[in-house]
């Protein structure tokens, strides 16, 4: 039989590699030695490829291109409910129906969607500060806890300041069961690969309408979770994104 969730292997690893804010200096790191940051084969026969393409399309490469993490906002030159409202289509939006799946701009293994995406508003024309949480089925956002600012989510990872003053934060969970009751313990990777695949698709939107934005993965888990008011027995923060006008 299955473990359940929490006896899981994955559960001790998500345990073990978690931050603490009382711990994270003195814990013992373990040592891995550094190795080169690409590789080769000497050996091979080798393909020049060619870079001067002529493809449609060439808007994406150009975003591409520009992409870089943003940690500097021009918080004065503020988001309007439109632009989030993109941001969110294009990082979680529903873009078609199949059998009994409702499909989205993101893959994600076995169309399952274990992460959720919930907003720190800090600047955003139209909408006021506070925590939100994305509804996807009915694309609506959902006002949870006004109170919850910028720079509580600076705070809850890793007091990283430029956090606070972005326009806005993206906040990913994974609600394992999704994935985990169907895949078992190797769900459990599938679930940061969406994250990935959605984070990526919203640092090329946010680039698309003049913004940047910076990955985040550093932070104190339970800090984190509870901000979220999680039950982190079911679901925890994964990965986060800041955003804000270039
Ligand atoms: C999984 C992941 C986690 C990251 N976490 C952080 C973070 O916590 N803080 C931060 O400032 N940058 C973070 N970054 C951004 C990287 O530092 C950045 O992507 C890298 O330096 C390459 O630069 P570029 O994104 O501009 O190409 C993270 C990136 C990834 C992919």
């Amino acid at each position: 039989m299955m473990p359940e969730l929490n006896d899981t292997l994955a559960w001790e690893y998500l345990e073990k590699s978690s931050h603490d804010r009382a711990t994270i200096r003195h814990r013992r790191r373990v040592q891995i030695a550094e190795t080169a940051s690409y590789k080769n084969y000497p050996e091979a026969v080798k393909i020049e490829l060619p870079l001067d393409w002529s493809l449609q399309g060439a808007r994406l490469q150009s975003l591409l291109q520009q992409r870089r993490s943003l940690r500097r906002y021009h918080a004065s030159n503020g988001l309007n409910l439109n632009e989030v409202s993109f941001l969110l289509w294009a990082s979680q939006g529903i873009t078609a129906k199949m059998g009994g799946h409702l499909l989205r701009t993101a893959p994600s293994a076995g169309a399952l969607y274990p992460i959720e995406t919930y907003l720190v508003i800090e600047k955003v024309a139209d909408l006021s500060p506070g925590l939100y949480h994305f509804d996807v089925g009915r694309f609506q956002l959902e006002r949870l806890v006004p109170e919850v600012r910028g720079k509580d989510a600076a705070r809850v990872c890793l007091n990283q300041d430029f956090i606070a003053e972005a326009n806005l934060t993206f906040l990913w969970t994974a609600i394992f069961r999704r994935s985990m009751a169907k895949y078992g313990e190797r769900g459990f990777r599938y679930l940061f690969l969406d994250a990935g695949h959605i984070c990526q698709n919203l640092l090329l939107a946010a680039e698309a309408i003049g913004c940047g934005g910076c990955p985040i993965a550093a932070f104190y888990d339970q800090e984190a979770n509870r901000l979220l008011g999680l039950d982190d027995r079911n679901e925890r923060l994964l990965y986060a994104a800041s955003i804000g006008r270039k």
